[in-house]
């Protein structure tokens, strides 16, 4: 999602509209602005793009110079102008924009209807236009203070009330809020590039901080009200590098964002205490996930590889046979689908033609049918009997990354939780997993801190024509994603091979100087794994390995070039292993001089078959 937010003396209006144009990218499910108009705080807001927005407000302009703005990303709740931001308490003196998600926000809402509160919409942020309401006591700085209090997750806010229309309130706590500095007027925004047109001075507000604005005026302070000082930062991206938040490319933005992706997948799904996991979205009593004799994961692409992953995970976790199949396969080849079959469809989008047909295949033989998708509202997600969502945000690089990973780590959820509720692990295992992957988001930040070897090795192989992987068990479907991450974006060709299987005709095409990537994290299969780098090897393949820290050194001595990933449990390596692999594809096509977030051929979203 994306905020902005303006109070100034100019038209509030067009900077809002103007700053939600350039924020577009980050959610077009819905837009909305509140102003405060001579008839007082007013809200327009409509389901659908910006543009939609645009032209009913052409109709009925709203007139001042103070307002809020948001364009929506749906986490919770569909896409509709009820869920739409910003929201409003009952009495409509109140708004609010929120970025992030409302970890509570269940039992909050609860609590307000028992109180009387009326709720308009699905979405976890109206239960904090509700809060500010009830909390509010002649100023709205207070009001927000108390309200935040009973917050769990991450939110950035923009606040306005009615009764103080010169002041507008924001807050940031685990997503991003930057306060704009101008002349006689001030902005807020979840991202530069919303305000970057008016200003380039701002002030960067941290985890558990918030901002006071008047046209003429801004207070820094902590969420407990102890006012701070904070350097102006000046910034001088151009407006395409802003709106890839400095990145070159979405691509690498989106890989970057890996470690947030997993925290949001993970957010309210695991208890950090008890180390379990609870999925509520999971429509399936106890008695019903007992009755399932066999799972059926069905997608393509990337999604599909993420399928295999999960395949490893649920065998290993709940002990039920999975089979995973290609969507545009599966849908034509009359599968054997009954009532005790899981069916696991996985898509970014939502929205393939074919993975949409073989959900609509498997509930037509009663399977139940749970989504795990990047999209609330989609196609998918509206006809499957579950949605699992992956809270990635938008993916606007064609090459998939951070929704892959991310579908890993709904798998390992929904694997812990199968395990849990069929006690087919000991509890010991099961919180084992979930403490190895509330690490995951510092592991791959680690990964992420230093690229130069694999941007090194990825330049060297970009003068080849064909580039093999191979790896055993889980490093055997990573090593597919690895190779189809390179195909798409770089045009290399290249195959994934189970290492064990190469010796059995592939090796016939290894000859001297061909580039292999082996992946050798799982520390079980090491010297198996080893053997076949060997083969390789003796046939004149340059190999780079890939494999934990504590394994490199015996790893290092088979291979050319060796990169370490941290250790983690053998189950959860993809969600980390996955990730050298997206650069060295990165930095390869970058080689070339590729279009990186548009390769030839390809669509982000494939909707005919
Ligand atoms: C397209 C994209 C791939 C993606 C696949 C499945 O081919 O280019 O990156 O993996 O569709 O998309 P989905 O949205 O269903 O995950």
């Amino acid at each position: 999602c994306g905020i902005v937010g303006y109070i100034g003396k100019r038209d509030a209006q067009s900077i809002l509209v103007e700053g939600l144009k350039k924020l577009e990218y980050r959610g077009y499910d819905s837009a909305g602005i509140a102003m405060y108009t001579e008839d007082g705080l007013r809200v327009k807001k409509a389901k659908g793009r910006l543009a939609v927005l645009e032209s009913q407000l052409d109709g009925a302009p709203l007139v001042g110079n103070v307002g809020i703005g948001h364009t929506r990303w749906a986490t919770h709740g569909k896409p509709s102008d009820a869920n739409s931001h910003p929201h409003t308490d009952m009495t409509h003196k109140f708004s609010v924009v929120h970025n992030g998600i409302i970890e509570n926000y269940t039992e909050l809402k609860e609590d307000l209807i028992a109180s009387g509160v009326k709720f308009v919409s699905e979405t976890d942020t109206e239960v904090i236009s509700h809060l500010v309401a009830r909390e509010y006591d002649g100023d709205i700085v207070k009001a927000v203070q108390k309200a935040i209090q009973h917050l769990r997750g991450a939110y950035a806010l923009g606040v306005l009330t009615e009764y103080e229309p010169d002041r507008l309130v924001a807050v940031r706590n685990a997503s991003p809020l930057i306060i704009g500095i101008g002349e006689g007027e001030h902005f807020i925004g979840s991202d530069i590039p919303a305000i970057l047109e008016h200003t380039r001075n701002v002030f960067i507000l941290n985890d558990g901080e918030m901002a006071v604005l008047t046209k003429d005026t801004v207070e820094l302070m902590t969420i407990e009200g102890n006012f701070i000082s904070r350097e102006m930062i000046h910034v001088d991206w151009d407006a395409v590098t802003a709106e890839k938040a400095g990145y070159d490319h979405f691509m690498l933005k989106e890989i970057y964002e890996q470690p947030k992706a997993y925290r949001d997948t993970m957010l309210g799904r695991i208890n950090t205490e008890s180390l379990t996991v609870s999925l509520p979205e999971l429509k399936l009593t106890k008695e019903k996930i007992a009755a399932i004799r066999k799972v059926h994961i069905v997608a393509c692409g990337t999604a599909y590889h993420a399928g295999l992953v999960g395949k490893t995970v649920i065998e290993t976790s709940a002990r039920i046979p999975v089979e995973v199949e290609v969507a545009s396969e599966y849908r034509y080849r009359s599968p054997l689908i009954t009532p005790e079959t899981l069916v696991i469809v996985v898509s970014q989008s939502g929205e393939t033609a074919d993975t949409l047909a073989a959900l609509r295949e498997a509930k037509k033989h009663g399977a139940h049918v749970l989504a795990i998708t990047n999209v609330v509202g989609s196609s998918v997600a509206r006809e499957a009997d579950s949605v699992m969502l992956t809270l990635a945000g938008p993916e606007i690089a064609v090459a998939s990354t951070k929704a892959y990973s991310s579908q890993l780590i709904a798998f390992f959820l929904l694997g812990v939780y199968l395990a849990e509720t069929l006690s087919t692990q000991e509890q010991a295992w099961t919180k084992s997993i979930v403490a190895a992957m509330l690490s995951l988001p510092e592991q791959v930040e680690s990964i992420l801190e230093n690229t130069d070897a694999l941007r090194t090795y990825a330049e060297s192989i970009a003068e080849h024509e064909h580039l093999f992987f191979i790896g055993r068990g889980v490093d055997y479907a990573v090593a597919q994603e690895g190779s189809l991450k390179l195909k798409e974006i770089s045009y290399i060709h290249s195959e994934a091979y189970a290492a064990g299987e190469l010796k059995h005709g592939t090796l016939a095409l290894i000859e001297d100087g061909i580039p292999v990537i082996a992946l050798a994290t799982q520390n079980a299969l090491l010297e198996k794994t080893v053997s076949n780098i060997k083969e390789v090897k003796a046939r004149g393949g340059e190999i780079f390995g890939i494999s934990d820290v504590n394994e490199v050194k015996a790893l290092g001595k088979a291979v050319d070039e060796v990169f370490g990933i941290p250790a983690t449990n053998a189950l959860l390596t993809p969600a980390l292993s996955v990730v050298p692999l997206q650069i060295i594809s990165y930095y390869a096509s970058l080689a070339r001089g590729n279009d990186v977030d548009k390769p030839r051929n390809l669509a982000k979203s494939v909707t005919v078959e």
